[in-house]
């Protein structure tokens, strides 16, 4: 009985250590680490986790993971958090972009983000690609398709065929991943299996999805958020929405369209990053990002429900959720099934920062 008060003392000083608020052997982290931290817990842990254990939320990777840390430099870091991964949930955060992040900002959550790094760097073969990429389709379609999507995107773990990934990747960083794997994650060492001639034919695939991408994203024109908030709520004389419950219970798709379409008032918040927001959002909908809902606090009416949706399903929407029922917010519910599926069923959406 006693150990227990002990033990779990223990556990809280380990839980600690491990969400990087502590550093260990009394090192004590930079006023930019510190910064990291904090912009991090903010806006990326929903998904990659308090401690970068990563998986919290839509697959998002294990950013902490030693095989990850010890291979990837600090460039592709650096633009993976910027530019975001287009097609995929992981948004562009630069200010550039359209995001909240300064490059101060990036590079403080870079810093804050090597604080989880505790093995020494591996040392990586940086030569050029000496494989073949058409011996590779096969492996490809028999090893890689089922989590990587064909041609490297689509499928349900990281789009490893994303241009931006591969031109910020390196040759070294691909063999690397290839051949060892990530340790406690799906990812599979193939060392053994393939052969070195077999991961450098893999390379070599990789390298002519990048070389074959189409760059067809011709993004709308940033602009620096908080973007004002538009016209809220939607048919103000309208009647009141029809079966909507408090999150957490959530409304289908198909529920918030017939509520709309019969006129119902109510508020359609976007909590994703405002990037996000502007490059494609439900139309009529206002961007209300789930990191910092603050600056709309005022002006979001609080006798009208409010529909917070993400393309998650339910990750950034359900934190802006509970943030809006915190500030005393009642009528608040969370769109089931996120932006995808709205797009999916031709529901209506829209290109830009104006609702
Ligand atoms: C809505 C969930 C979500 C949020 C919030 C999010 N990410 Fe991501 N992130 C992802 C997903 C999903 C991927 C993988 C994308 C893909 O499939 O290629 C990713 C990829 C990454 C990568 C590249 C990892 C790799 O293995 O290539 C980095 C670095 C990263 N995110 C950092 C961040 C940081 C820093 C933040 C906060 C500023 C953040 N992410 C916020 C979902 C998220
Ligand atoms: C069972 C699922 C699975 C299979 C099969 C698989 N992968 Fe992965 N792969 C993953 C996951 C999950 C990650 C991210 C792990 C993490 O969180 O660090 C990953 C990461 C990677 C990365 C690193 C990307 C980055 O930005 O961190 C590369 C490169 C990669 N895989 C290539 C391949 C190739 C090539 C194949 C086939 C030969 C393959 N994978 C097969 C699940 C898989």
């Amino acid at each position: 009985m006693r150990v227990r008060p002990l033990l779990e003392a223990i556990l809280v000083v380990v839980a600690t250590l491990a969400s990087g608020t502590l550093e260990c052997g009394g090192i004590q982290p930079t006023p930019e680490q510190r910064q990291g931290a904090q912009l991090y817990g903010r806006m990326c842990a929903v998904c990659h986790g308090a401690s970068g254990e990563g998986y919290r939320a839509d697959e998002a990777p294990a950013l902490a993971h030693p095989a990850f840390l010890g291979s990837v430099s600090d460039g592709f870091l650096r633009n993976a958090i910027a530019n975001g991964r287009s097609a995929t949930t992981m948004s562009a955060w630069s200010s550039q972009r359209g995001g909240p992040l300064s490059r101060a900002d990036i590079d403080a959550i870079v810093s804050f983000v090597r604080t989880w790094e505790t093995l020494p760097r591996a040392t990586l073969d940086e030569r050029p690609v000496l494989g073949e990429a058409s011996r590779a389709e096969p492996v490809f379609a028999r090893e890689c398709v089922r989590c990587h999507g064909a041609r490297g995107t689509g499928g349900p773990n990281v789009h490893i065929g994303n241009p931006e990934l591969l031109s910020s990747a390196s040759n070294g960083f691909l063999r690397y991943a290839i051949a060892g794997g990530r340790a406690g994650t799906a990812m599979p060492s193939f060392a053994a299996s393939l052969g070195q001639e077999g991961v450098e034919d893999t390379v070599a695939l990789l390298r002519s999805f990048q070389s074959q991408a189409v760059t067809v994203t011709n993004p709308p024109p940033a602009r620096p958020p908080p973007i004002p908030l538009g016209p809220v709520p939607l048919n103000p004389r309208g009647p009141e929405p029809a079966g909507f419950h408090p999150f957490p219970a959530t409304a289908s798709v198909d529920a918030v369209k017939a509520q709309l379409d019969r006129g119902a008032r109510m508020a359609l918040l976007d909590a994703r990053a405002p990037s996000d927001y502007t490059n494609e959002h439900i139309a009529g909908a206002v961007s209300v990002p789930f990191y910092d809902p603050q600056p709309y606090l005022q002006a979001l009416p609080r006798n009208a429900w409010l529909v917070a949706y993400c393309a998650c399903p339910h990750a950034e929407s359900g934190t802006l959720a509970q943030k809006l029922q915190a500030a005393g917010f009642t009528k608040v519910t969370v769109l089931d099934e996120g932006l995808g599926v709205w797009r999916a069923r031709k529901y209506g959406t829209h290109t830009g920062w104006d609702p």
